[in-house]
């Protein structure tokens, strides 16, 4: 079974300034012999309070002939308690009606693959909750099977053991959370978005692949972070392991987000400014 992951596309009607890498990416899962594609999120730029901007990238995901699941990102659903687009009840509504579930679970053959929505961790909320309880239920029923996880955010930046990352990856006590489920079952991969660099590495027995983006790349606007400044796909090759390898597509243009920054997200534009000036 070969898997496309596609992450951090970020297209959208209004501000277009990332869609013209869709043809290029379209055209490539369309040869690439894909059993399936998965979107690690940030599938839009404003998703998180417009119908419009969810509608328009679904519309270009229908364009692909192949079986697609998608998680979301916080462009999508929002981000953590006390930022300035918090998930909440409304803006996972809109996910869950025009996308579908933020998360969920599919076989393929002896693999459990698992989406998750990585913008619920951090609330301690019962949604939340919900999604942990469901993850523990996933993971204990699985059989035989091998799993593969699959969410937005990283579950680390720098080093397993760090502390809060702040915007960057899963809380510390969500995350340990996660590693505890890790460790009690047979998780092969955790793949995720979010960071838009390309990385690949290990936790324990489980092989940690960050997608590429396939919009733009951040440069020194952001702290710097390991992986590679890329746009493309990681093509999963699954059989009684995984195998996973970074791909860079041609036609694509690697935008860096710094030079428009203002005008497709006015308020990190801000928060840097604020970054520079503190
Ligand atoms: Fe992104
Ligand atoms: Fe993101």
């Amino acid at each position: 079974m070969k898997i496309v992951q596609i992450t951090d596309t970020h297209f959208s009607p209004t501000k277009a300034h990332f869609n013209g890498n869709w043809a290029p990416l379209a055209a490539w899962i369309e040869q690439s012999g894909a059993d399936l594609v998965i979107h690690t999120g940030d599938l839009s730029v404003d998703g998180a309070d417009k119908d419009e901007d969810i509608g328009f990238c679904m519309d270009l995901m229908r364009e692909i002939s192949k079986p697609m699941l998608l998680v979301p990102g916080n462009h999508d659903v929002g981000h953590l308690p006390g930022s300035l687009q918090p998930v909440n009840a409304g803006r996972l509504e809109r996910w869950r009606r025009l996308v579908g579930p933020d998360y969920w679970m599919e076989d393929a053959g002896s693999w459990r693959l698992i989406g998750l929505d990585s913008l619920l961790m951090g609330f301690d909320d019962a949604e939340d909750e919900a999604q942990f309880d469901w993850l523990h239920a996933a993971l204990e029923s699985r059989g035989g099977r091998s799993i593969a996880l699959f969410a937005h955010k990283p579950l680390f930046v720098d080093a397993p053991g760090e502390g809060d990352t702040g915007y960057w990856s899963v809380r510390p006590a969500q995350r340990q959370r996660l590693y505890d489920l890790i460790a009690a079952h047979d998780v092969a991969l955790f793949a995720s978005g979010h960071l838009h660099r390309a990385w690949q590495g290990q936790y324990e027995n489980t092989s940690l692949v960050w997608g590429p983006s396939a919009a733009f790349v951040v440069g020194d606007m952001e702290r710097d972070m390991p992986g590679e400044r890329l746009l493309g796909v990681v093509i999963h090759q699954f059989s009684d392991t995984v195998a996973s390898e970074i791909v860079a597509i041609p036609g694509m243009t690697a935008y860096v987000l710094d030079e428009v920054v203002a005008e497709v997200y006015p308020h990190e534009a801000h928060k840097v400014r604020q970054r520079v000036a503190s």
